[in-house]
């Protein structure tokens, strides 16, 4: 018997995709095909796949030519494949034509003629219109947004405001988009506005911006009050729109990786979080400055509440807050400790004191632990009583990582809720709560 075995994505199911199942199959007797996870798509830099792993397996076996079909996880697979079901011949279209020659040691490898002119890409294009996007801000973060929206198919940087001329043009000009400085004619021209202003007009640009219909993706403190953050995703939910707080982390497969394995019982139950990321600034940058907003805990604090309500949720007993201030009464190191009611957490930011950014998660079995940069996450590793017992897991983290948001906020709008998971109403409200109160206990007039 010959055993024939390929791989695909094989999303919104084409022509291509039935002829080149169709010619695997006549290749030899038995055919097993491989369907990529999402996880992996996502990893290895496939984003805003639209049907899920469920419809694209169904799809597959739908055609009727595969005798099996097996699910593709992790870029070394195709080898141990090979070997596990004693393949023949490793077959795949001609626009991977030399890719895997190296599997010729082992098996026949044959490249099949592609379909011309059809493939999901395309289909994906033609069924959701471009989302044109505008940003609203042009720091640093507005520019390390721009390489990666490009990677997202499905999406186009239109335009960018800021009420002052000069810093929209020179950023208009640098990425050849269209410079704003009356925020009504740039809604006018944007589906989704991206905000990468400073904090305090978050609320504001998030507010104008959803009133004018737009799905808006804020970076992170989204706000820096509860009841401001609840009325905003109120108005988003009620008028049908995608409203998404930046954090990057939430949005990344390794990250979400370590969740999965967190909340799967590998430590038992969690009992204790402690996170901590520090970021040496200058101290005449505004972060160092800015006496009502800014500091360690404005700056940093969404990273490393992250992982606490992630993994023990939003409902705290309660928090308290220490600081080490610099001259002008800004927290260069802040400590938050959560109190719950069968664990605890400890969150430690700074940007004026340097220390092991690390992540760290105790459990009844075990713990797992994820070094700096954890909020990038790229590694971690799951360890138990015996030192000797360790289980390390690592996932791609590719570029900036805001291409993973950006393709989750496009899946959203498209019409899938899948991303509601990664990081939902409650934590950004609960994340705009602790905000207010460590303002409120700093005394800041905000
Ligand atoms: N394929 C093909 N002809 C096409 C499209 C795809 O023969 N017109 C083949 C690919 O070469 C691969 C398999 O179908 O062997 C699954 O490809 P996949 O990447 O899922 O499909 P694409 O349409 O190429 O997807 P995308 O546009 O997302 O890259």
């Amino acid at each position: 018997m010959v055993k024939v075995i390929t791989y695909g994505t094989f999303d919104l199911f084409h022509e291509g995709h039935y002829r080149l199942l169709q010619r695997a199959k006549a290749l030899g007797d038995y055919l097993i095909v491989g369907v990529t996870t999402e996880a992996y798509d996502r990893a290895r830099g496939k984003l805003n796949v639209v049907d899920s792993l469920v419809t694209r397996i169904e799809n597959v076996k739908k055609a009727g030519f595969a005798d099996e079909v097996i699910i593709e996880e992790s870029p070394g697979q195709k080898f141990s494949d090979i070997k596990k079901y004693h393949i023949d011949i490793f077959t795949v279209g001609s626009d991977w034509t030399g890719q895997f020659d190296y599997l010729s040691d082992y098996c026949q490898v044959v490249y099949l003629d592609r379909t011309k002119n059809i493939s999901s890409t395309m289909l994906r294009e033609r069924n959701y219109h471009i989302q044109r996007i505008g940003i609203i801000g042009t720091g640093r973060i507005a520019e390390r947004f721009i390489p990666e929206a490009k990677l997202v198919s499905g999406v186009n940087v239109q335009g960018v405001y800021n009420p002052h001329k000069e810093s929209a043009e020179k950023f208009a000009e640098r990425w050849g988009v269209d410079a704003y400085t009356e925020l009504e004619a740039f809604l006018g021209t944007v589906d989704i506005v991206y905000i990468a202003s400073p904090h305090e007009t978050h609320y504001r640009y998030v507010k104008a911006a959803l009133e004018h219909g737009k799905h808006v993706l804020c970076e992170k403190p989204m706000t820096l009050k509860r009841q401001q953050a609840e009325e905003l995703f109120d108005y988003a939910k009620a008028h049908g729109l995608i409203l998404y707080e930046g954090i990057k982390t939430a949005y990344c497969p390794g990250f979400n990786k370590l969740l999965g394995i967190a909340c799967s019982g590998a430590i038992g139950n969690i009992r204790n979080v402690e996170a901590c990321f520090t970021k040496l600034e200058n101290p005449n940058h505004r972060e160092l400055t800015d006496r009502i907003y800014g500091g360690s805990f404005m700056e940093l604090g969404s990273y490393v509440l992250l992982p606490v309500f992630k993994l023990l949720g939003t409902e705290f007993e309660k928090v308290s807050f220490d600081s080490i201030c610099g001259k002008n009464g800004l927290d260069l190191f802040t400590r938050a400790a959560f109190k719950y009611a069968n664990s605890m957490a400890t969150v430690t930011c700074g940007l004026g004191v340097k220390s092991e950014g690390r992540l760290l998660i105790s459990g009844t079995t075990g713990y797992i632990v994820a070094e700096a940069p954890w909020w990038k996450t790229a590694y971690f590793e799951v360890h138990h009583e015996d030192p000797r017992e360790v289980e390390k897991y690592s996932e791609r983290f590719l570029g900036d990582g805001l291409r993973y948001e950006i393709s989750d906020l496009l899946t959203s709008i498209n019409g899938s809720d899948k991303n509601e998971f990664k990081l939902t109403i409650e934590e950004s409200e609960a994340m705009a709560d602790v905000m207010e109160r460590f303002l409120i206990k700093e005394q800041r007039q905000v």
